[in-house]
């Protein structure tokens, strides 16, 4: 363990995975009976990616993410977030990891009802431990509201919006901590495949533009092409790994 943090701590900050899993195992228990969902996980998700995890339902997906986003802890193995062994770490440096690394893009969007577009936007940064100034916090929230092309909706609450418009408002708020990783499970799963594209489509721009990891998931096949790094999970175990050339040159 400590050879790996080394290692990780010597190289140039670039070259550090965003997340790296060596032979991680997760099991849950369904009373005595231990469910193996991840068996054996070996990847690494490079700064910058634009990774799908795909597989049908059941495969691990949302427990990879989960222990990606430190939500989780693996039953065995190591997970590495930005550097960093999340094993090694306490509750509170797992927190703290969490809030500032990584954002997340939900299924159902997860967009406080009462709040309008602006409004939800900015909440994470308020609930942040150390909020930035007003003027900062809004001038981002504005950059973003315009990244997602809902400028003119901002005074909108979530209800008034089409599923498409309340994920575009959920990847705008995952952004505000300006995380280094955005981990999104099956954002386009109550989405029409053409908004659902759309949405994937969006996350590559803005993965393209502020060099933010993207890791989504999906069982949508043709969703998954637009990703740079296919990661296919069958019965908790990577069955095939795709790398586009493209980001393979990029070192
Ligand atoms: N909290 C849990 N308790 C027991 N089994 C679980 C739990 N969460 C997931 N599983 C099981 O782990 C496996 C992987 O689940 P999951 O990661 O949710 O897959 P996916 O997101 O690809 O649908 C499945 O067999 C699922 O039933
Ligand atoms: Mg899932």
């Amino acid at each position: 363990m400590d050879t790996v943090k080394k290692t990780a701590a010597e190289l140039p900050p670039g070259n550090v995975p965003a997340a790296r899993l060596e032979q991680v195992w997760k099991h849950y228990y369904l009373g005595k009976t231990e469910v193996p969902a991840l068996k054996g996980i070996s990847i690494s998700i490079r700064q910058g990616d634009f990774a799908a995890i795909a597989g049908p339902s059941g495969s691990g997906k949302s427990t990879l993410l989960n222990l990606i986003g430190c939500i989780d802890i693996p039953s065995s193995g190591t997970v590495e977030v930005a550097g960093r062994i999340t094993s090694a770490l306490s509750d509170r440096q797992i927190t703290r990891l969490r809030h500032k690394t990584v954002g997340f893009i939900f299924q159902s969007f997860n967009l406080m009802p009462v709040l309008n577009v602006f409004e939800n936007i900015e909440l994470p940064l308020l609930l942040s431990e150390k909020a930035p100034p007003k003027a900062e916090r809004r001038a981002y929230a504005e950059y973003l509201l315009e990244q997602v092309g809902l400028a003119d909706w901002r005074k909108h609450r979530p209800g008034e919006l089409s599923g498409g418009q309340r994920q575009r408002v959920a990847i705008a708020r995952a952004l505000i901590t300006r995380p280094k990783i955005v981990l999104a499970d099956e954002p386009t799963a109550n989405l029409d495949s053409k908004t659902g594209t759309a949405i994937i489509e969006l996350m590559k721009k803005i993965n393209s533009e502020l060099s933010t990891t993207f890791i989504f998931s999906t069982h949508d096949s043709t969703i998954v092409e637009i990703a740079d790094h296919i990661l296919q999970l069958h019965d908790g175990e990577i069955c095939q790994e795709v790398r586009k050339q493209q980001k393979q040159e990029q070192k």
